[in-house]
């Protein structure tokens, strides 16, 4: 189905300083007249919030991670983000799929496939139009996380899983060049969203 809206999404790993550049990115197209609905997975709509609450703090099998994340982005996608499409508005999302991918399989290695699997159950073939990743070196992630707030469920891992987390975003973004942008984000922030806009540029 053609939708008129658009959908954006921002990824990185904790600390990378992606939910700094989230409210440029709704500012950029609404000082150029669009509808913008920010929102976030997981979470995003008040079931999607309680399912947030549970994967942030409460111990759990990395399958049940899994299935809740799909189970939350589900709803998002039926109660919120299509709706929002079909009307024209555009829809930018701090995380979406490339983050099950790059946390439940690359930081708590479930198989590629049992994602992919969700993913056509719950998106048909629906995806992004444009995904901002916000990458970093390890050692600088971890300075940001350790000078922010309480550390959540995940905030708490190792060094070695935000690692991984980080190359399976890498090779997400090398699988799918036309969609996902890496952006250097140890530059300074006015450089960083220099280059932000000039992709929004591109898709507006
Ligand atoms: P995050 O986006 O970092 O929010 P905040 O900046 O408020 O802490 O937190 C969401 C966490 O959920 C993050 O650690 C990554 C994790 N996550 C997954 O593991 N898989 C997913 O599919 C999604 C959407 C998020």
């Amino acid at each position: 189905m053609t939708m008129p809206g658009r959908f954006i999404t921002l990824e990185g790993v904790d600390g990378a300083g992606k939910s700094t550049h989230l409210g440029f990115v709704a500012d950029w197209l609404r000082q150029r007249g669009k509808e913008v609905i920010v929102t976030r997975e997981p979470g995003g709509t008040p079931l999607g919030e309680t399912l947030r609450e549970l994967l942030l703090h409460r111990e759990m099998a990395a399958d049940t991670e899994l299935l809740l994340m799909f189970a939350a982005r589900q709803e998002h996608l039926a109660a919120l983000i299509q709706p929002a499409l079909a009307r024209g508005a555009w829809v930018v999302s701090d995380r979406f799929t490339d983050a099950s991918y790059a946390y439940q399989c690359g930081g708590r290695g479930i198989a590629a496939g049992r994602i992919a699997a969700l993913e056509s159950w719950v998106q048909h073939g629906f995806a992004p139009d444009l995904t901002l990743l916000f990458d970093v070196p390890p050692e600088v992630a971890e300075a940001r996380r350790s000078a922010a707030r309480t550390a959540d469920r995940f905030e708490r891992e190792a060094d070695s899983f935000f690692n991984r987390v980080r190359n399976a975003y890498l090779d997400r973004a090398r699988a799918e060049p036309g969609r996902i942008h890496v952006l250097d984000a140890r530059q300074p922030i006015e450089a960083v969203q220099a280059e932000i806009g000039q992709l929004l540029q591109g898709l507006a």
